[in-house]
């Protein structure tokens, strides 16, 4: 890890899993932008299989050089010299053991959503972290994305809607889960599978994003109600709604895993008007508009901003900048928030009945 004032920090990252969410990691660490904060190095490659590694170079990174070392298995990845942080793409359900291996070896940490199973798991990381001296974060690139901190700064210093009062998010995915076998992460409820931590925990960042605009310890805790449409143990639906009782201000938070949402998928609803927000899903917003109170559809003003890659480039860099920094949790995505966040997943899931082997 190098870092001066005059040039952007440089990041050397090892890559745990070769999964949908890793490709597009590298994809976008590989780009080549003009305003990047960081230099973000490839430095290696662990998978299952030596083959599986090297066919995912060869497809999602084929032109970096020096091309990434690639192993089979992950612990030569924990214990890389040339690797200063580990990424986890694998899914939910193993990240708690990833991430402790990562860290006893003492490397700094960016592990995938959910960061673990329950809340009681994530501070077990957090602790280890903190003893260990390393940076670790969720990695929520959704709350990094630059149209998502216009957003709050309209929403919250500008009102450019007024007070807000009420929130609704959805993501749903058509993922006919019937084709899929027991062991997929999306159906194996040991690998945290069920919509509410794969794709209602961005429904919930928007619905707690747009009406508080403090995160962690200093927001104000909403009151959880929670529904889930169980199949076996998992949910294929699941709608939890945040109740703010110092100012009655609800969100209502949904995913479902039978039909994919439209484009605009969230509606934020003020004392002065509205605003929409849309993009190929809630993970990964494109534009917003703002209606005044009595706009017609047309007379909106969007909001709009470049994304060269899948827009997972800007956590990378707020993670190098951090890290050269010293800081070892990051502001936006802080560890209270990352506990918050899964404390109300915790709470979902015991009202709407999902579970998971580790919660027993
Ligand atoms: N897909 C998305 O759009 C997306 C977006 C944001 C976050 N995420 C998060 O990223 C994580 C991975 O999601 P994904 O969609 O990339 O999953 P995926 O395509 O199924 O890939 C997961 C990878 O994890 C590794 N793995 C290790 N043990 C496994 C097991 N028993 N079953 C399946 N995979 C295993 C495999 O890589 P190797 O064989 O190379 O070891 C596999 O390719 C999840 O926590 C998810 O919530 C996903």
């Amino acid at each position: 890890m190098a870092a001066s004032n005059k040039s952007p920090p440089t990041l050397r990252w090892g890559i745990i899993a070769t999964g949908q969410i890793s490709s597009w990691f590298v994809r976008d660490l590989s780009l080549s932008r003009s305003d990047a904060k960081a230099k973000h190095v490839i430095a290696a490659i662990g998978s299952s299989s030596q083959e599986k590694g090297e066919a995912f170079v060869k497809e999602w990174i084929p032109k970096v050089d020096p091309a990434p070392k690639v192993y089979a298995g992950y612990d030569n990845i924990y214990n890389h010299p040339d690797v200063d942080i580990v990424y986890i793409g694998t899914p939910h359900g193993f990240h708690k053991q990833n991430c402790l291996a990562a860290i006893s070896a003492g490397k700094h940490v960016l592990c995938e959503k959910a960061f673990t199973l329950n809340a009681r798991d994530a501070k077990e990381v957090f602790a280890a972290a903190k003893e260990k001296g390393v940076f670790v974060m969720e990695a929520l690139w959704t709350r990094f994305f630059p149209l998502v901190q216009e957003l709050q700064h309209l929403i919250h210093e500008e009102k450019v809607i007024g007070n807000v009062h009420r929130v609704f998010a959805d993501l749903g995915l058509d993922q006919d889960l019937a084709s899929l076998g027991p062991e997929s992460r999306l159906k194996n409820p040991a690998l945290g599978a069920g919509t509410l931590l794969d794709v209602c925990i961005y429904s919930l960042t928007w619905g707690l994003l747009s009406l508080d605009r403090n995160i962690g310890e200093a927001a104000e805790q909403p009151v959880i109600k929670a529904v889930q449409t169980l199949s076996d143990t998992i949910d294929v639906a699941s709608t939890v709604v945040l109740f703010y009782p110092s100012t009655g201000r609800q969100a209502i938070c949904t995913s479902t895993a039978m039909f994919r949402t439209p484009d605009v998928f969230c509606r934020i609803e003020g004392s002065e008007g509205h605003i929409t927000v849309e993009g190929v899903s809630a993970s990964c917003p494109s534009a917003f508009t703002v209606y005044s109170k009595g706009q017609s559809l047309s007379e909106g003003k969007r909001f709009t901003t470049p994304n060269p890659g899948f827009g997972l480039f800007w956590e990378a860099d707020a993670v190098a900048e951090d890290i050269a920094a010293g800081k070892k949790e990051n502001t936006i995505m802080p560890w209270a928030e990352t506990v918050r966040v899964l404390e109300i997943l915790d709470e979902a899931r015991r009202q709407g009945g999902a579970r998971f082997p580790v919660d027993d």
